[in-house]
């Protein structure tokens, strides 16, 4: 099968975009971008880890008349709070004890240019102030100067957080909310786009045998089985960064739903364990890598089997070829609401004990920690 064939395959959005998935939502998300991407217009991008924000982010950029200029992504929660001003704005010499020479700030490099501020619900309720100013006006200081400066950059903001609720109370600004969310997309976990599973793994498994040299891992029916029905956190990264370890773990082998198994539901727990936030990106992959290598899966998969029913032989990228438009059938997409049995059964159970939460753990099969965690990620009431 050619390459372009393959590349068809990944989704409506892959060949142009570069971003996989029949995942109604990105298609939205995608048809939203072209429309404002030409314009000057402030971006609001939610949605959890993992998720793909910051290639949305890059995509807002590459179509809009800024793509000669700077893309500079900025982790608001990486830079420590009384660095951050100066990352941002820059300072002039004698500005502070060992400001010995003045320095450009990010707005003023990527001048006619995007910046994507990451994190944005952890910059400092002080630096939001003078990043209003220059949404309003395109001007700002210098920190120690008193020289408006003036720029024309784009921001695009991500967040993780519910930016609303920090609104209310009082640890963002209102003003500076409704000005950045001009445009607000909200891009699907991975668990509100079941069906474009198969699709990541199959792409990520072969990104994976280039990069590593290894030989392009095969996937039996019951590994995408276990792989669908596993709550990825971390969404399309720990998911990738998942693929990246099979293939160098477990090269020249057909994945079985045994061997996902094996590295999903592995003893320790990753929680406990300490991992460095690290501004770099691949710096950030790998860790996770090791990361999931050592997490807990206690979780149970209480989500239904309901889905890749259709896999009935292995799975191989020229078998994804033939089967790809039954296995893809937007028909077949699972929708959010589908996938929330678990908090249902949950509540029911609870019920069932009188919010006995150890009765309760023991009959739905996980640890009370775990069940702990579902309620409050679920906001069930006991
Ligand atoms: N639709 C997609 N097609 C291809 N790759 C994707 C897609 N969405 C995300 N990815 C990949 O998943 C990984 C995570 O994406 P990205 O860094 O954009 O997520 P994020 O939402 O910014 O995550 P975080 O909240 O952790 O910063 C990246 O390696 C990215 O290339
Ligand atoms: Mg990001």
């Amino acid at each position: 099968m050619s390459l372009k064939q393959l590349n068809m395959n990944f989704g409506p959005n892959y060949k142009e975009y570069d971003i996989i998935g029949y995942s109604e939502k990105i298609s939205e998300a995608i048809t939203i971008i072209k429309t404002i991407a030409p314009t000057g217009l402030s971006v609001l991008i939610s949605g959890e880890s993992g998720t793909g924000k910051e290639i949305i982010a890059q995509l807002i950029h590459n179509l809009s008349d800024r793509k000669n200029h700077k893309f500079i992504p900025i982790n608001c929660g990486a830079i420590p709070e009384g660095l951050i001003e100066n990352e941002l704005f820059g300072h002039e010499k004698g500005s502070y004890t060992s400001a010995s020479e003045k320095s450009k700030g990010y707005f003023e490099v990527a001048d006619k240019g995007t910046i994507f501020l990451d994190e944005i619900g952890e910059l400092p309720l002080s630096s939001q102030v003078k990043l209003l100013r220059v949404l309003e006006n395109g001007t700002f200081m210098k920190v120690g100067g008193s020289q408006n400066i003036t720029v024309d950059v784009r921001i695009v903001a991500a967040t993780n957080k519910n930016l609303l609720k920090m609104v209310e109370k009082g640890l963002f600004r209102e003003d500076l909310y409704f000005r950045l969310k001009a445009v607000s997309l909200q891009l699907p976990s991975l668990r509100e786009r079941l069906a474009d599973i198969p699709l990541f793994v199959l792409k990520f498994a072969k990104d994976s045998a280039e990069k590593y040299k290894r030989t392009q891992l095969i996937f039996d029916k019951e590994s995408f089985s276990e792989i669908a029905n596993h709550q990825w956190k971390g969404n399309i990264r720990e998911l990738k960064n998942f693929i990246d370890m099979l293939t160098v773990m477990e090269t020249g082998k057909t994945v079985t739903g045994e061997i996902v198994r094996k590295y999903l539901k592995t003893e320790t727990s990753s929680s406990l364990l300490p991992m460095l936030i690290r501004d770099n990106q691949p710096e950030r992959d790998s860790e996770l890598i090791f990361k999931t290598l050592l997490e807990i899966k206690n979780d149970l998969n209480l989500i239904k089997k309901f889905i890749f029913n259709s896999f009935t032989k292995e799975v191989s990228p020229s078998y994804f070829k033939d089967d790809i438009e039954e296995i893809l059938d937007p028909s077949k997409e699972i929708k959010p609401n589908e996938t929330l049995t678990e908090k249902d059964e949950i509540s029911q159970v609870l019920k069932k004990y009188r919010g006995n939460r150890r009765r309760a753990a023991e009959e739905l099969n996980m640890s009370e920690r775990t069940l702990y965690r579902k309620i409050e990620k679920y906001g069930i009431e006991t």
